[in-house]
């Protein structure tokens, strides 16, 4: 017997339909932030289709540039830029309030500095990446190398097991010539505590909790199509 059901949107499709989406946060004539990753890739797609509308792109990696520069778009440094009014970026994972975890594509600490720079925050994701509490996903750290071996005794002495990311049998080197920690078996039930604390540690660059610079909005690509997520300000929220 066969079925007519359609068949389920594979995780490549649900990250085209929320890159796509994105295009809606696009302020026509401005510079737009742009993130790093396979779904920041999709957007990056759409926007090579509206390249005309923008003025350019600011981007959180060397990666994202040789993307958004091969599609005709151009890319202004951080420095040539005042602020930015929308940053369009994905998760590895997000939560109910909007605090993420990213750096699965060793582009945190660009990704916090455009973060930052912006006004609003919109995350695209596929839905596997909602969860209630942050730390399923192992957290990337960047790390100034003569730090590593000191700052996995640190996360060891918090419940964390850290190992240093590898590529091709040497330290997997960041955009900024970083080392990377991968640490499992946290449970982050205070992201904005956590990430406020953990920055503090000498020899970290950037922790990959991001409660400061969290989500406004998620475009969350289901199976039922696009859900659109708004994270209210803390004091915003009802009591
Ligand atoms: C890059 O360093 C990350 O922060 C990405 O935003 C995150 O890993 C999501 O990537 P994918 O869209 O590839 O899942």
């Amino acid at each position: 017997m066969t079925s007519n059901a359609p068949a389920p949107m594979t995780q490549d499709q649900l990250k085209e339909q929320v890159g796509r989406a994105a295009l809606e946060y696009v302020i026509r004539g401005e510079i737009v932030g742009v993130g790093t990753g396979s779904t920041v890739n999709k957007f990056i797609d759409a926007l090579g289709s509206v390249k005309g509308d923008v003025r350019g792109a600011v981007s959180s990696s060397e990666a994202s540039t040789q993307r958004l520069r091969a599609l005709g778009i151009e890319v202004f440094d951080c420095n040539e830029v005042e602020e930015i009014a929308v940053y369009i970026d994905g998760a590895d994972e997000i939560d109910a309030s909007g605090y993420m975890i990213k750096g699965g594509g060793a582009a945190l600490t660009r990704e916090k500095i455009v973060a930052a720079q912006s006004r609003k925050f919109v995350c695209i994701a596929d839905a596997s990446k909602r969860v209630a509490t942050l730390g399923g996903f192992p957290l990337p750290v960047e790390v100034i190398p003569m730090a590593t071996r000191r700052l996995i005794r640190q996360f060891e002495a918090i419940g964390g097991t850290a190992v240093l990311r590898m590529k091709n049998g040497e330290p997997h080197l960041t955009d900024n010539g970083q080392h990377l920690l991968d640490v499992r078996g946290l449970q982050i039930v205070d992201p904005l505590g956590f990430e406020i604390e953990v920055s503090q540690w000498p020899g970290v660059v950037t922790v990959g909790v991001f409660a400061r610079q969290r989500a406004h909005v998620c475009l969350l690509g289901t199976a039922a199509g696009v859900e659109t997520l708004s994270y209210p300000e803390p004091d915003e929220s009802p009591s």
